[in-house]
C-alpha cells in the first residue's frame, strides 16, 4: 500500500498508525520498539532506532537493523549532537560530519531527532540511510511530530 505514495502521505499514514499502536500504552520501550518497526517496514531505512539517555549517555534502545554501537557520549557523533544541540540534525553524507560514529559502514546519510518530556531531551530517534542524500524537510518535519507523541 505504500509503493504509491509520496512521503509526507506515507508519514501521514505512518502517524496514525504510531497514535493508534501507543494509544492507551504508557510504556516508553514498548512504544519505542513498535514505533521504529513501522517506520522501518514503511521506508526501507538501512537503520532506524532509538537512544535513550541514562548517566549522562545515551544508550542504544529498541531498533531495527544491524547490531549499533551501545553508548554515545554527550556532543558525540550525530545523536549526541543533536541531543547537545537541542535539535534536528540532517546530514547528507555521513563522511562529512566531523565526529560521525559510523555504526555500520554501509550507512551514508542520516537523520537525528531530539525527544523531549519537560524541556529536557531524554533520547534521540536515530535513522540511517544507505543512499545519500535521504532526508530532508519532509522527514524532519514528520519525525519531530511522531516523536511528540509518546
Ligand atoms: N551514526 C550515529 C551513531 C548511531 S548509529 O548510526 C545507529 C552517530 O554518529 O551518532
Amino acid at each position: 500500500m505504500f509503493v504509491f505514495m509520496n512521503k509526507a502521505h506515507k508519514y501521514q499514514e505512518i502517524y496514525k498508525q504510531v497514535e493508534s499502536v501507543i494509544d492507551g500504552e504508557s510504556d516508553l520501550i514498548a512504544n519505542m520498539a513498535n514505533s521504529a518497526a513501522l517506520l522501518h517496514e514503511a521506508f526501507g531505512f538501512w537503520w532506524t532506532g532509538f537512544y535513550i539517555v541514562k548517566e549522562n549517555e545515551l544508550v542504544l534502545g529498541p531498533f531495527q537493523g544491524p547490531v549499533a554501537c551501545t553508548r554515545i557520549g554527550f556532543g558525540k557523533g550525530v545523536c549526541g549532537s543533536a541531543w547537545k544541540r537541542r535539535e534536528t540534525i540532517v546530514v547528507p553524507n555521513v563522511h562529512e560530519f566531523p565526529g560521525h560514529i559510523a555504526c555500520s559502514s554501509l550507512s551514508q546519510s542520516e537523520i537525528v531527532v531530539p525527544i523531549f518530556s519537560n524541556d529536557e531531551v531524554y533520547g534521540v530517534l536515530d535513522i540511517d540511510s544507505k543512499e545519500l542524500s535521504t532526508f530532508d524537510e519532509v522527514d524532519k518535519e514528520w519525525l519531530e511530530k511522531i516523536v511528540r507523541l509518546f
